[in-house]
């Protein structure tokens, strides 16, 4: 009994510690379904700026969730997830400070949509909308593939 236990206790250890090498096409399956909800999020507001549908009572819970997820990002680019089958460019771990400013150009505008969207401007928050869509292109033309 004892030998077997010893053998299982050091190979979920084994498991445990070797894990994070090759856990990376889950950080970028993970990290490419955050984009995803942000993408979701952004069309969606874009649908209500625009008049298209008859939910503007939603754009609040949207511009929210865009500037939650703003936060989040710093977190999905861990080292080792530019291998794999991902659009993420290696610059992005090459060059941190320029992309850290793209990270914080969007955080910043992504609060001030969701502080305009609060406020409740048609035409501020409009404005506010579209300047974060091209803290999204930035980046994207930077760092994405
Ligand atoms: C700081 C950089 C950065 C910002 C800001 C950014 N993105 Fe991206 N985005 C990326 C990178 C890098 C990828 C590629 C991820 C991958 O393939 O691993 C990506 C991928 C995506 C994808 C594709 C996800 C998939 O695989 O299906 C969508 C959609 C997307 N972004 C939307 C947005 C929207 C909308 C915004 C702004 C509201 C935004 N992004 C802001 C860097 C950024």
């Amino acid at each position: 009994m004892r030998p077997v236990l010893t053998v299982l206790v050091s190979f979920v250890l084994a498991a445990w510690m070797v894990l994070p090498v090759y856990a990376s096409e889950d950080d970028i399956e993970y990290r490419q379904n955050v984009y995803k909800a942000l993408g979701g999020h952004t069309s969606a507001s874009a649908a209500i700026i625009q008049n298209e549908v008859s939910q503007p009572d939603h754009l609040l819970v949207h511009a929210r969730n865009i500037a939650q997820i703003a936060d989040l990002l710093p977190d999905l680019f861990p080292e080792g997830s530019g291998d794999g089958d991902t659009d993420a460019l290696a610059g992005i771990w090459e060059q941190p400070d320029a992309f850290g400013e793209r990270l914080s150009a969007f955080q910043e505008a992504a609060a001030g949509f969701y502080e305009a969207a609060g406020a409740g401007n048609r035409g501020a928050t409009a404005q506010a909308f579209m300047s974060m869509a091209q803290t999204c292109r930035g980046c994207h033309d930077d760092f994405r593939d």
